[in-house]
C-alpha cells in the first residue's frame, strides 16, 4: 500500500450539470465535469492532477495514434438510496489493466494507485451519478504512449487518463446475433485477454456488416476453425444448457470480464452448476433446436446481462424463450442490482465505497 496519492484538484466554474439530461442518456457520449490525468516518464508516474474535462493537446507523431500503444477499461460507480457511492469490483479491473499493460510494454500501475485515482474522480464528481434502476456512472480509465517517434518501438512516456460517463443501459432489447464464421477477433498468441485498443477498431468492420444485415452483435468464434464459440461483441458469452450455467474459459483469446466472474461466482450462490468449457456452435444450435439452450446472454460492464433473443448461424436464426421466463439471468440481474446499489448485503466485498 502505498501513501495516500497527491492529486491536485482544479474544479470548473461552469458545471454542465444542471444542463445535461439524465433521462435520455446515450452511452458514452456525455461527460461528467471534470477528467483525472496523470503522466508517466523517466521510469515513475507523476503529475496525478483533475481538471474539468476537456481537450488535450498531444503531437501527431506519437507512437499510440502510429502503433496503437494504447488500451483501456470499463468499469461502473453506483448510487445506493442512502447517498452512499460504490465502485463495482475495480480491483479486478486493476488487475486486468497492468495485465494489458504488460502485454503492450507499457507501465503498470500499482492497484492502491489506480484505486484511489477512481476514488478520486468519481467523488469530485458524485452528483454525476444516475439514481434511475439501470443507469450508473460509467468510469473510463485508459493509458497511451506519449513519445513523438515513428520508430516501431515502446514508448517511454505515456499519458493515464479517466473519464467519466453517466449511463443507461447500453442495450434496451434482447438481441439478435450472428455467429461469425469468417472474420476473428483474437487468435491465440494474439492480444485477445488484453483490452487493447485495437481489438475493438479491428472488430468494427465485421461488426459494421452484421449490423447491415439487421443484427445487434456478432458472436466470435475461434480463429483456427470457426468452430468454437469465444464472445459476444463486447461481453462475454454465457448460456445455460440444460440447467448448467456453461461459458468458454476465458484464455488468451477472450477477455477474463469482471461481470463473467461475477455470474460464475452468483451461480455457484444459487447452487448452480458452472462449466468453464469450450462451446461449439453445433452445440449450441442443436440445444437450441431441442429445446435444452434455457438461456443465453451476454456479460460486460456496459452490456451488463444483455439478452440474446435469437441466434443467426447456417444460414437459420434459432428463437429463445422470452428473456421474462429465462430463470438464471433474471435472477443474476436482480441480485447483482441489489447489491450494486446497496439493496442486499455485499457478502462478497464487491463494493469499493468511495
Ligand atoms: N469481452 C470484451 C471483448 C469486452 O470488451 C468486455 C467489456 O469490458 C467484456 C468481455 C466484459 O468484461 P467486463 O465484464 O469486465 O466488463
Ligand atoms: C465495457 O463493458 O466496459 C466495454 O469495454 C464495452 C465498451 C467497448 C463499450
Amino acid at each position: 500500500m502505498t501513501d495516500t496519492l497527491d492529486i491536485k484538484i482544479t474544479k470548473t466554474s461552469k458545471s454542465r450539470l444542471a444542463e445535461t439530461d439524465f433521462s435520455n442518456l446515450v452511452f458514452g457520449r456525455t461527460f461528467s465535469d471534470h477528467m483525472l490525468v496523470a503522466d508517466y516518464s523517466d521510469g515513475e508516474w507523476k503529475n496525478f492532477e483533475i481538471v474539468p474535462y476537456g481537450e488535450i493537446t498531444v503531437s501527431p507523431g506519437i507512437s499510440a495514434l502510429h502503433y496503437g500503444q494504447s488500451f483501456f477499461e470499463g468499469i461502473k460507480a453506483y448510487k445506493h438510496a442512502d447517498g452512499k457511492v460504490s465502485i463495482f469490483r475495480p480491483d479486478k479491473n486493476a488487475q486486468r489493466f497492468n495485465k494489458s499493460a504488460e502485454r503492450l510494454c507499457m507501465p503498470t500501475i500499482p492497484e492502491d494507485v489506480f484505486l484511489q485515482s477512481l476514488a478520486a474522480i468519481v467523488d469530485v464528481d458524485r452528483d454525476w451519478i444516475p439514481g434511475a434502476p439501470g443507469h450508473s456512472l460509467y468510469i473510463r480509465p485508459f493509458m497511451f504512449a506519449t513519445d513523438q517517434y515513428l520508430g516501431v518501438a515502446p514508448s517511454k512516456t505515456y499519458k493515464y487518463i479517466v473519464l467519466l460517463c453517466p449511463v443507461g443501459p447500453y442495450f434496451t432489447k434482447p438481441l439478435r446475433v450472428k455467429i461469425e464464421t469468417h472474420y476473428t477477433r483474437s487468435a491465440e498468441g494474439g492480444m485477445g485477454f488484453a483490452k487493447s485498443s485495437g481489438n475493438y477498431g479491428g472488430s468494427m468492420f465485421p461488426a459494421k456488416k452484421a449490423t447491415e444485415e439487421g443484427f445487434d452483435q456478432l458472436i466470435w468464434t475461434d480463429a483456427k476453425e470457426h468452430k468454437y464459440i469465444e464472445e459476444m461483441g463486447a461481453a462475454n458469452a454465457m448460456f445455460v444448457i440444460d440447467g448448467t450455467v456453461v461459458t468458454p474459459p476465458a484464455l488468451d483469446t477472450i477477455l477474463d470480464g469482471v461481470t463473467r466472474d461475477t455470474v460464475i461466482q452468483l451461480a455457484h450462490d444459487f447452487g448452480v452448476p458452472v462449466e468453464e468449457r469450450k462451446v461449439s456452435v453445433d452445440e449450441l444450435i442443436e440445444t437450441a433446436r431441442n429445446g435444452k439452450l434455457n438461456d443465453a446472454f451476454g456479460a460486460g460492464t456496459a452490456a451488463t446481462i444483455a439478452p440474446v433473443g435469437s441466434i443467426f448461424a447456417n444460414g437459420e436464426e434459432y428463437f429463445l424463450t422470452a428473456p421474462e421466463n429465462r430463470e438464471f439471468s433474471q435472477k443474476v440481474l436482480k441480485t447483482l442490482d441489489a447489491i450494486r446499489y446497496g439493496n442486499a448485503p455485499d457478502t462478497h466485498g464487491w463494493n469499493y465505497l468511495v
